[in-house]
């Protein structure tokens, strides 16, 4: 929804669409030479940039209006890149980070965008492949936090949180030292329009940074943060690390290689969700370069290897 097209009352809550932003900033130190002139989510991920995996898991839940957040020095990138987001029936806004401060310092920025909505976040580097039901999830969305857990056998780089029998947060901590379980927290959040108000109430951590575990935590102060084990038998890969960014580049190409099919193709799903239409995808795709990428939306999605 365009901002002041909204009527003075606002909305019942369950009427409210769910808005998405993707957090694209970061020196990308890690990554370095890479880096040096693109920003890591510009980096390719097999046969697409990576920022398209990130977009795909929002569209791909039903989440079409977009706010991404990069440094001053990327952003023009990133808009040259996605433009508007109307080819993908997509709304598209961008907004500086000037610098890193930290996750949770993309509800500060993206507070307009947000405009009392709920809103999903997810990091510019996280991919996600397989049934992990998003949709639903994203569709039955209401009140409070709620974020995702994975099992992963390095729990200490990410927010680790441990979890009852009954599934009820017994703590969250930001890269513990000795986790005291194996589940990550995936980086792709979901928060009520309170969001905004709670994250004026965090406190730079130790190293300078807002952090989205600290937010979390706040959710779980109130009693308002739900975990939803993803399973198993999903794919979260992140690439932020050479290995990481080759290893996520082999696992797309496996599956697309096996199945005939691409992870993450931002023209496909928007038909396929009927974001847009058969004829729009078409024109779309007439306006491409010759490339296995085009070949692909012609004779699978558009032509008779499709499914249908
Ligand atoms: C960030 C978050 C962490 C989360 C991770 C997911 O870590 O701080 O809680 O588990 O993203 O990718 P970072 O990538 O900044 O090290």
């Amino acid at each position: 929804m365009v901002p002041g097209a909204r009527g003075l009352v606002a909305p019942p809550q369950a009427e409210r669409l769910v808005k998405g932003i993707v957090l694209a900033g970061g020196a990308g130190s890690r990554l370095d030479p890479i880096t040096r002139v693109a920003s890591k989510q510009l980096q390719p991920v097999y046969d697409k940039p990576m920022v398209y995996y990130p977009l795909a898991t929002l569209l791909d839940a039903g989440i079409n209006d977009i706010l991404l957040i990069s440094t001053p020095q990327d952003l023009p990138r990133f808009e040259s890149l996605l433009g508007d987001g109307r080819q993908w029936g997509m709304t598209i806004r961008y907004a500086e980070q000037p610098a890193p401060k930290g996750i949770a310092q993309a509800f500060l920025i993206g507070a307009d965008f947000i405009a009392g909505d709920p809103v999903a976040l997810i990091l510019g580097d996280n991919i996600f492949y397989g049934a992990a039901g998003f949709d639903a999830v994203v569709a039955s969305f209401r009140t409070g936090a709620l974020v995702f857990g994975y099992p992963v056998r390095d729990p200490e780089r990410y927010g680790v949180v441990e979890l009852d029998d009954d599934g009820r947060v017994v703590s969250l901590v930001e890269k513990p030292e000795h986790p005291r379980s194996n589940l990550a927290v995936p980086g792709f959040y979901l928060y009520d329009g309170k969001v905004v108000e709670l994250t004026e109430g965090l406190r730079p951590s130790a190293r300078g940074e807002l952090e989205i575990t600290d937010l979390n935590k706040a959710y779980l102060d109130r009693g308002e943060l739900r975990v939803k084990r993803l399973p198993r038998g999903l794919a979260w890969l992140d690439s932020g690390t050479h290995d990481s960014l080759l290893e996520a580049a082999n696992f797309v190409a496996t599956i697309e290689h096996r199945q005939g099919l691409k992870v993450a193709c931002l023209e496909e799903i928007a038909y396929r969700k009927a974001f847009i239409t058969e004829a729009e995808l078409a024109a779309l795709v007439r306006t491409m370069p010759n490339s296995s990428y085009r070949a692909y939306l012609e004779t699978m999605v558009l032509g008779e290897g499709g499914l249908r």
